[in-house]
């Protein structure tokens, strides 16, 4: 397997239970939780602007409505990311990646960027904000490992820039997903934590790529799951779960 240079432990949507997922306010509080490493979630404006968000339409975690494909930017960065969690984060802005970028690299953290289109922007997406990690991490030593549930979206990021490290992201173990991980060239593939186990471990480790689970909250499964091989983790308990 080749050199792997991210922590163990990643704090899932920036930290976003504790604070609004998917805002630099989340990053924030994760980092003071001692989390070097983050996911987020990241899609695209209409005018191409790379930002983060979980959902495919704006309503549960932002002050707008309908898809965030169909708004510019401009409209994009006025509404409130923040207030729907809790009063003390009203007016909290969505976030550019390119302010993920700022805040990762000048706290020494990495970042795993879920490519996570809108429907029917998958390559678009995929293709967009390759270039934009590819940008925003020039130089850096440690690039952003870019993942998604969307292989036509990791392929658009593939062509674009082929140099930055991928990983497939899994719900199931569909038919022909390892094929399709070795097409993309993945490093590593995240599953469902309830997929993984010492057996599936191996099975990765044999194609050389890298075994990570998302979304573990509970103590004892991570030190099973750490036991068998794994070699990295999603969570949302920052303040119950220590990164080592
Ligand atoms: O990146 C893994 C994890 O974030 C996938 O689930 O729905 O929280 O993006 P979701
Ligand atoms: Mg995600």
């Amino acid at each position: 397997m080749k050199p792997w240079p991210y922590p163990r432990w990643l704090a899932h949507r920036g930290a976003g239970k504790l604070a609004p997922e998917n805002t630099l306010a989340a990053f924030r509080l994760g980092a003071s939780h001692g989390y070097a490493a983050f996911e987020c979630d990241v899609k695209l404006s209409q005018d191409g602007e790379a930002f983060l968000l979980h959902d495919d339409t704006l309503e549960r975690t932002t002050s707008g409505q309908g898809s965030p494909a169909k708004q510019t930017w401009a409209e994009l960065a006025r509404l409130d990311a923040g207030g729907w969690h809790s009063p003390g984060y009203a007016a909290e802005p969505l976030p550019r990646l390119a302010q993920i970028a700022a805040f990762c690299q000048a706290n020494g953290c990495a970042l795993n960027i879920e490519i996570k289109p809108c429907p029917g922007e998958e390559a678009r997406t995929g293709e967009q904000v390759a270039h934009d990690a590819a940008r925003l991490w020039a130089g850096a030593a440690v690039p952003p490992l870019l993942s998604s549930f969307k292989p036509e979206a990791l392929r658009a990021a593939q062509a674009a820039e082929p140099a930055l490290p991928r990983a497939l992201l899994l719900d199931t173990l569909w038919d022909g997903w390892e094929t399709t991980a070795e097409q993309l060239g993945a490093v590593a593939v995240i599953t469902n934590w309830r997929l993984m186990d010492a057996a599936l471990i191996q099975r990765l480790h044999g194609h050389g790529w890298r075994a990570l689970v998302y979304t573990v909250n509970d103590a004892s499964v991570a030190q099973q799951l750490f036991d068998a091989g794994l070699d990295g983790l999603i969570t949302d308990a920052v303040d119950l779960l220590r990164p080592d």
